[in-house]
């Protein structure tokens, strides 16, 4: 059975586009950001993850106010990009997995998630950049992904609880897929951050590491918050949040925090960049 090896929380500011492009990195506002992901880097070379199943939230390349499905999941073959208007690189494609794509759906719709099935995605900066922090350089991403999309965008949004169910029930559909794949799963966006109104470049320390150390030992306290309560910690588009309580309810062993960085600002944001290594025998033992 595929075996998930871990999670991976970032922030995917659509600016760290451009200072890839520019070759930044070791610039002194970057630096501090980038730095965080040399240890990630080590990880992934050590653990070579086949499949990264992504939980994110489409900014419009897909979905608009007019039709924004709450949770919705790729089954195609390849994911194209296209030019958002940030001014960053259109980015390559990225390789699917349609039959673990379409073993998840099965799954998530059997634990009775309503799901919107895409047999057609693009993929936003909020899964190009992180990819692309992951696997840096021109060789392309060794990975083949399903990409999740989670509504942060039009209210109503899903519950903090039902985004941690939809999680476990991905987690335990992977759990489920014949074959030895290792598989990694991925939270992007936030943390604090709002783009707009009067709060605009509004950030909150204390309430991302709250959820920083919650994510990793009790990742359920969270659900003690209403979705107008994270708006009010974490801001209007600090919602994203939700992708990473996904990614961590994916995480269906034993989890250990495997690595943090958290340096503000990246743009308007909070950037944070965790890993969360999950034990995945514990998972096995259990079922
Ligand atoms: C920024 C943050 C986001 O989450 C996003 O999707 C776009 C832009 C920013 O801070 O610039
Ligand atoms: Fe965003």
């Amino acid at each position: 059975m595929a075996r998930i090896i871990g999670g991976i929380g970032t922030t995917h500011v659509p600016a760290i586009g451009s200072a890839i492009a520019k070759g930044l990195q070791n610039d002194s506002y970057w630096k501090p950001f980038f730095d965080g992901f040399h240890h990630i880097h080590k990880w992934l070379d050590r653990e070579r993850p086949d499949i990264v199943v992504a939980f994110s939230n489409d900014h419009g390349l897909n979905f608009f106010l007019d039709k924004l499905p709450t949770f919705a999941i790729g089954a195609a073959a390849e994911y194209g990009s296209e030019d958002e208007g940030w001014g960053i690189p259109v980015s390559h494609a990225a390789k699917g997995i349609p039959d673990l794509s379409w073993h998840i759906i099965n799954a998530a719709v059997g634990d009775e998630f309503d799901i919107t099935m895409c047999q057609e995605m693009l993929i936003d900066h909020a899964l190009t950049i992180p990819l692309s922090l992951m696997w840096p350089g021109d060789s392309g991403w060794p990975v083949r992904i399903v990409p999740i999309g989670i509504n942060t965008v039009q209210h109503p949004l899903p519950s903090v609880k039902r985004c941690l169910e939809l999680g476990r029930s991905v987690g335990r559909a992977i759990d489920s897929f014949p074959g030895d794949a290792k598989v990694l799963i991925l939270g992007t966006g936030g943390l604090s951050h709002q783009l707009d109104g009067e709060r605009a470049g509004f950030i909150n320390k204390d309430f991302d590491k709250l959820c920083m150390d919650k994510l990793v030992t009790d990742p359920d306290a969270l659900t003690r918050y209403s979705i107008r309560d994270v708006v009010e910690q974490a801001g209007s588009q600090g919602v994203e949040l939700l992708n990473w309580v996904a990614m961590r309810g994916a995480l269906t062993g034993t989890v250990t925090e495997g690595h943090r960085n958290y340096h503000i600002p990246i743009s308007n944001t909070a950037a944070a960049t965790m890993l969360f290594e999950n034990n995945a025998a514990a998972a096995r033992k259990a079922a």
